[in-house]
């Protein structure tokens, strides 16, 4: 009987060490232990046996059981290994073309975003941070804007139950920022603003402004121009001609309007700059000495101007996006092609 289960140990072992593949390696397990094998067909007899010799016997074929699962299991180990080095595993061909993992990328505002934060970081800004939900102070009364100034209403501001708003424009940062810190001042602040305009080709409930601040002793007009024209050369290539105009903002005096050459037609008239050749990209100005008096900021020492610039312009100029609304429909037929 140990003679016999030895034996069958011996040819188990044998013809486990000859398996090159799993598939042969299961069918070896059911020959040795599955329902038809000689050692089951040997567990059946344990009830036929005079009961003092069944534990020894019992004890044998489980001690046999156990060394032909130990060789299996040894076996499988090493097929798998090997075919996982080897790539023989018949299971998987490596012919097949490979699973190409989708793949994500930025939005172009992103990256249009950050192309605008790198310019001006290069000149020695900082970036800062505000929020989508301001307080009229924030947004209105700290940048001088009249109580009835039209902005304010119902049909341009979205105003929230608990009286605060989401803010208008980035300019609410240059609040926070003075409120906050004391000259000299340089930073940018790029955000979302938000407007009760219908959607069209180029207007947008929701839309990306960057502010620009600067304010120190002796900051005069020329600085403004400066950074504003650099940007705008490193932004667009040096070909670009500008041009600033005088304009009205209530937290700035004076206040201007920037205009670039257009980046289409290069300044000889098109569709996108409306036969015009110009395009305007910035609003911007002085910082008004009653803006730095309800601050508390020496508006006898500093002076300073800011800016403020559209994020979604620049992007649909950059990409010649025709309609606004192609950045906010996050159509991944779009989106794919800036991965
Ligand atoms: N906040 C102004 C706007 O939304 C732009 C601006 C910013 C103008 C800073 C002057 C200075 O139109």
């Amino acid at each position: 009987m140990q003679q016999q289960l030895s034996e069958l140990v011996r040819l188990a072992a044998q013809e486990i060490a000859n398996c090159h593949t799993l598939n042969e390696l299961a069918n070896v397990k059911a020959k040795f232990l599955g329902k038809k094998s000689e050692l089951t067909q040997l567990y059946a007899k344990i009830k036929d046996l005079p009961a003092e010799e069944r534990p020894a016997f019992g004890q044998s074929l489980n001690q046999a059981k156990v060394q032909i699962e130990e060789k299996l299991s040894a076996q499988e180990t090493a097929l798998k290994q090997s075919s996982w080095q080897k790539g023989k595993d018949s299971s998987s061909d490596l012919t097949m073309p490979g699973f190409i993992p989708a793949m994500g990328g930025l939005h172009p505002l992103t990256i249009v975003q950050r192309e605008i934060e790198d310019i001006f970081l290069s000149m020695g800004y900082e970036i800062a941070e505000g929020f989508d939900i301001e307080d009229e102070f924030h947004n209105f009364d700290a940048l001088n804007t009249p109580q009835d100034h039209p902005s304010r209403n119902l049909a341009d501001t979205f105003y929230l139950k608990d009286g605060n708003l989401l803010r208008t424009q980035t300019s609410t940062v240059q609040v926070r920022v003075m409120e906050n810190y004391p000259p000299p001042i340089r930073i940018i602040s790029p955000g979302r603003c938000y407007r009760n305009d219908k959607p069209d080709a180029s207007h947008s409930p929701v839309f990306h402004q960057i502010e620009g601040l600067v304010v120190d002793d002796g900051i005069t007009l020329a600085d403004l121009r400066d950074s504003l024209v650099s940007f705008a050369r490193i932004m667009f290539g040096e070909n670009v001609r500008t041009r600033i105009r005088p304009h009205f903002f209530p937290f700035t005096e004076p206040s201007a309007e920037m205009d670039m050459s257009c980046v289409m037609c290069g300044g000889s008239g098109c569709r996108v700059c409306k036969q015009s050749g110009w395009l305007e990209i910035a609003g911007a100005g002085m910082v008004d000495p009653n803006v730095f008096d309800m601050l508390n900021i020496d508006s006898e020492k500093y002076t300073g101007f800011a800016f403020g610039m559209g994020i979604d312009r620049i992007t649909m100029l950059r990409y010649n996006i025709p309609d606004l609304r192609i950045l906010f429909e996050n159509d991944l037929r779009v989106l794919c092609q800036f991965r």
